[in-house]
């Protein structure tokens, strides 16, 4: 079995097996991928391990465990229950938590992107969408959701108004030259006890991401780099980040957007 450990910027491991093209002609695209993040083509799935599949559906990470269940999660905004929640998006605890009408006129970064859920629901409410994640594997997987859902009818424009860049963002909020209006943070939760009702595509982050990453320089940078606020969502009864009390909060069932006003 053809394995690569690797280790990106931030100290954690993660492993992948490579990338597998999955009844999919190998194509120049998905050389540039492995190249880009280092890890070799594969031509058989690994038995156990986690590898990125290409295939005519698009891109996925496919994680196969020591009891030989697989998962698989792939970021696909077309579906059915995307339909639903873009037509209900305004009724949205996260869109309430941005204080402002959505438009093209405030900007936000979400600068912990993860697999874009987010991003795409401000995006779908109206609002341009700057979206940073530093994981190349989530980033890929985040740009090849959003290049379908920019060849669909009904996601064409909420796509149009979100930008990915992969990197670090704590030196992308540093390198702006203006502020943007918003600063959008949801930090990894310390692990919960249900650990069972973890959505798939959350443990999926978990498996590869930071987890041991402190997320409180980011929000000291975030702090500086929002013109109006910053929004940071957190388990409905977790701490506040950095033990820092926000100026209100938006509650739901499970999670909390802390509302951090910023004085100009
Ligand atoms: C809980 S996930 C975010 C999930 C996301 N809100 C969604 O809707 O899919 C947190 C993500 O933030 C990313 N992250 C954490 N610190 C970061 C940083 N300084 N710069 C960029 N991405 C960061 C992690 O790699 C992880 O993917």
């Amino acid at each position: 079995m053809n394995r690569e450990k690797r280790h990106h910027p931030h100290g954690e491991s993660i492993i992948l097996a490579g990338i597998y093209a999955e009844n999919h002609a190998w194509s120049q695209r998905d050389e540039i991928l492995a190249q880009r993040l280092g890890v070799p083509r594969i031509m058989e799935m690994p038995e156990k391990g986690t590898a990125l599949v290409v295939s005519e559906t698009g891109l996925s990470l496919l994680s196969i465990d020591e009891r030989g269940m697989a998962m698989r999660v792939r970021v696909d905004f077309t579906t059915g229950k995307w339909r639903q929640r873009i037509a209900s998006v305004r009724g949205e605890r996260l869109i309430r938590a941005m204080g402002r009408k959505a438009g093209p006129a405030t900007t936000i970064i979400d600068a912990t992107g993860g697999l874009g859920r987010d991003s795409f629901l401000l995006a779908a409410a109206g609002f341009h969408v700057r979206v940073v994640e530093r994981n190349p594997v989530l980033a890929a997987l985040l740009a090849d959701g959003l290049l379908r859902a920019g060849e669909s009818r009904v996601t064409r424009k909420i796509s149009a108004r979100i930008t990915l860049t992969c990197g670090d963002a704590c030196h992308y909020l540093q390198q702006q030259n203006h502020r943007a209006d918003i600063v959008y943070l949801d930090p990894l939760f310390p692990e919960q006890k249900k650990s069972a009702r973890v959505k798939k595509e959350l443990q999926v982050i978990r498996k590869i991401a930071d987890k041991d990453d402190d997320p409180a320089p980011l929000f000291a940078v975030a702090r500086t780099a929002a013109a109006a606020r910053v929004v940071v969502k957190r388990p409905q009864h977790g701490p506040w980040l950095d033990n820092r009390p926000p100026s209100y909060s938006v509650s739901g069932k499970t999670v909390r957007f802390d509302i951090y006003l910023v004085e100009s």
